[in-house]
């Protein structure tokens, strides 16, 4: 199989869209699932366990997607995912945590009016339930800064007070995500990330599907 090569560092600029050129050896023959075989799923299988291995270069190649999209706010869709990554680092949040920061808004483009749903649904295979939760969240919890300037109720996120992830959220949107428009601090670069969301990527800890398929 053959797919275009992945290089860092490309955050200077926006790196052209992933796409995956395959030449498969053996390719099965169904036309429809219930026709496959067990033979059939090995070759499945051992494609796509190559593409597992390549899921943290599109993470990355998504994330640098955000690149020059202000939409209106005072720096790029990027550069808050980055600051708020940083400023996680900063303060000692734990690698898991940092690629949760770094990823919350990753969903921006495909998933505009749910963004948070979307990051979620990416991280939640690798991320404790907790992660998965205040990811998934941030977005009501994010607008208690500013909801009463739309016409959005602040406090919506006090239907989640009794839930066991509500200060881990709040204090999220609080140190973090809230603080990280700043355009005069200084970003660690996704380079500083990228050994990170290879780690956090490298071990589902739940699917339904099988998580050690081998190439
Ligand atoms: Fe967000
Ligand atoms: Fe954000």
């Amino acid at each position: 199989m053959e797919r275009r090569a992945f290089s860092l560092p490309c955050q200077e600029k926006v790196c052209p869209p992933f796409k995956m050129v395959k030449v498969m050896k053996k390719k099965p023959s169904f036309t429809s699932l219930s026709e496959s075989t067990a033979e059939d799923w090995k070759i499945i299988f051992s494609e796509q366990a190559q593409l597992y291995t390549e899921l943290p270069n599109r993470i990355i190649e998504h994330l640098l997607l955000l690149k020059g999209d202000l939409s209106g706010f005072p720096i790029d869709r990027l550069n808050h995912c980055l600051q708020t990554a940083t400023l996680a680092h900063e303060a000692g949040e734990d690698e898991e945590y940092v690629v949760c920061a770094l990823l919350h808004d990753i969903g921006d483009t495909l998933a505009s009016l749910n963004h948070a749903d979307l990051a979620a649904t990416i991280l939640q295979p690798f991320v404790s339930e907790e992660n998965y939760w205040m990811v998934k969240h941030h977005g009501i919890f994010q607008g208690h800064y500013f909801f009463h300037h739309i016409g959005l109720d602040p406090n919506m996120r006090d239907q989640f007070k009794d839930n066991p992830n509500y200060k881990r959220t709040a204090h999220f949107v609080a140190a973090y995500d809230n603080p990280a428009f700043n355009p005069n601090k200084d970003n660690l670069p996704i380079a500083f990330f990228e050994p990170m969301i290879r780690r956090v990527f490298s071990s589902p800890k739940s699917s339904m599907y099988p998580t050690d398929i081998k190439g």
